[in-house]
């Protein structure tokens, strides 16, 4: 519980100070309202030159004045692009000789923005998701998924030949050391193939250490194209070990789409020739999950890479992130609900259940978007082209049936909670013969070129420096040492 002692009154904003935006009165709530001089933004963003956004702190838009009644100081915090530097309020103390000052308690960071990105804009209100400046629906819809790769690290679409050269270069750097083959028969009949996507990834760090120079430009970027290529392969290859199969190398003259599902699926023909409608619904899908800013995964990217280790051993953390049934693990657990809810007709009792709290309603849900998922959308209208080839997946009555009713409840309505991306990903990769265990794996692929995408620019950014929070300490004052057990220490 974060009980506050004193008051630390708000006073006012910008030049029109005296606004008074919140007080507390002594023991009753910590009395900061919310500031309503802007529209609700989610993301600070850079790549539109708006005034907003590329507002520094040494010209600041105005002031944020604060009160601090323990002291009767007041403070002006620069406001630049509607945010104050957390650090700023370090000047706010007492005059205890232990004051280190104030710090700002954001867990799961629900109000810190822990970087300036001018790579993936999000308006969470509006539904509203752009890489670079280009809508998603657009890119989805015309884009291939290694160009939106090369805009998301690059800031700018292809020419013609940088793409071929890229292209290229992906396709040719598709194969892994053999002992990364073997490294990977290590594993159990039944491991998820999360776990050993995330140890290969980290553990080819080991064969390209010369990636640890992470400030050399070219390291960066044949850094860059070895984890695009190679991750697929890596992922068909814990498929195929799953399976009890034999691994099938890349084949040069396949598309990136073309090429993993070839890994995948390919027996004895000689040249595997998979769907159109597979490849292009693959593609999408993606390109829909190639970035998403500051989310679960991406920070622990950020946060691993600040400490300046290599590429391959920071989005391994990615990875490991992405697992989580929170995060992108939860297009299995959509599969799952699916599966035990059975029946259309036990929808409602399970949609009681959860809103008794025995569970969460999986698919559903956002931190960022409280209006709908742009994605998810897209996501639909997919999920139709595939089932028009596959036949209509059985889950998707209940996934409807769960939609509807959520979309009417009050529970859901009054919390905002839509379906996100994952709520039809997962019956579309069942549909397409994808094994539960495998979605998570896909959207890893996807994710990987954001990913990197992101540890680059923390890494250029002059501002950042290795991620290190600060916590408020809740535990016991210093008490001394008395051994409770014998060891083999004891006397
Ligand atoms: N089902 C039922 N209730 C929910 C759900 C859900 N899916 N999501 C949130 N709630 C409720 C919470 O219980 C809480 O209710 P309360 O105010 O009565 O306590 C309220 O809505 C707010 O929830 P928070 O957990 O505070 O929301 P937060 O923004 O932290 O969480 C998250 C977002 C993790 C995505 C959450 O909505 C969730 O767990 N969804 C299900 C898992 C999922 O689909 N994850 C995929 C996200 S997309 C992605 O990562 C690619």
């Amino acid at each position: 519980m974060f009980e506050p002692r004193e008051a630390l009154v708000i006073l006012g904003v910008g030049a029109s100070a005296g606004l008074a935006l919140g007080s507390r009165s002594a023991g009753t709530t910590y009395g900061i309202e919310p500031v309503r001089l802007r529209p609700t933004i989610t993301s600070l963003h850079l790549v539109m030159p708006t005034p907003g956004s590329t507002q520094s702190f040494d010209s600041p838009a105005g002031t944020l004045d604060i009160k601090d009644s323990r002291t009767a100081k007041t403070y002006s915090l620069p406001i630049a692009a509607d945010a104050i530097r957390a650090s700023d309020l370090k000047k706010i103390k007492t005059d205890a000789p232990d004051d280190l000052g104030i710090v700002s308690y954001d867990p799961a960071f629900l109000n810190t923005a822990s970087c300036r990105s001018a790579i993936t804009f999000i308006d969470g209100d509006k539904g509203i998701l752009r890489y670079r400046g280009y809508p998603i629906e657009q890119l989805a819809e015309k884009a291939s998924f290694l160009e939106v790769a090369w805009l998301l690290r690059h800031g700018e679409l292809p020419t013609q030949k940088e793409y071929d050269q890229f292209v290229h270069d992906i396709t040719y750097h598709t194969y892994v050391h053999e002992n990364m083959r073997t490294f990977l028969h290590g594993f159990r009949y039944d491991a998820h193939p999360m776990s050993m996507l995330q140890s290969s990834i980290a553990a080819l760090s080991s064969f390209y250490p010369e990636a640890r120079a992470i400030f050399d430009p070219a390291q960066r970027d044949i850094s860059f194209i070895r984890l695009l290529a190679k991750t697929p392969t890596i992922a068909a290859f814990s498929y195929r070990h799953v399976k009890g199969l034999p691994v099938v190398y890349p084949d040069n003259s396949l598309s990136y789409v073309e090429n993993f599902l070839s890994m995948i699926a390919r027996m004895t023909e000689p040249r595997y020739e998979a769907n159109p409608v597979f490849v292009r619904a693959l593609e999408v899908l993606f390109i829909l999950h190639a970035d998403h800013e500051q989310n679960c995964s991406t920070n622990a990217v950020r946060a691993v890479g600040s400490s300046h280790v290599d590429p391959f051993s920071a989005v391994s953390a990615g990875v490991a992130a992405l697992f989580g049934p929170l995060h992108g693990g939860a297009n299995e657990q959509v599969l799952r609900m699916i599966e035990e809810i059975g029946d259309v007709a036990n929808v409602p009792k399970f949609i009681e259940g959860v809103k008794g709290g025995s569970g969460r309603l999986m698919g559903f849900g956002h931190r960022v978007y409280k209006s709908y998922d742009p994605r998810a959308k897209i996501v639909k209208r997919l999920a139709d082209d595939v089932f028009k080839i596959t036949g209509v997946d059985r889950g998707l009555e209940i996934a409807l049936e769960l939609e509807r009713i959520a979309l009417q409840d009050e529970y859901f309505v009054s919390r905002k909670l839509y379906p996100n991306v994952d709520f039809y990903t997962g019956l579309i990769y069942r549909s397409m013969n994808f094994p539960t265990e495998f979605f998570t794996v896909l959207f890893a692929i996807a994710r990987m070129s954001g990913w990197l995408s992101q540890w680059e620019e923390m890494l250029l950014d002059k501002e950042q420096k290795i991620a290190r929070p600060r916590q408020i300490y809740t535990g016991y004052e210093e008490r001394p040492y008395t051994p409770t057990i014998k060891t083999h220490l004891s006397k």
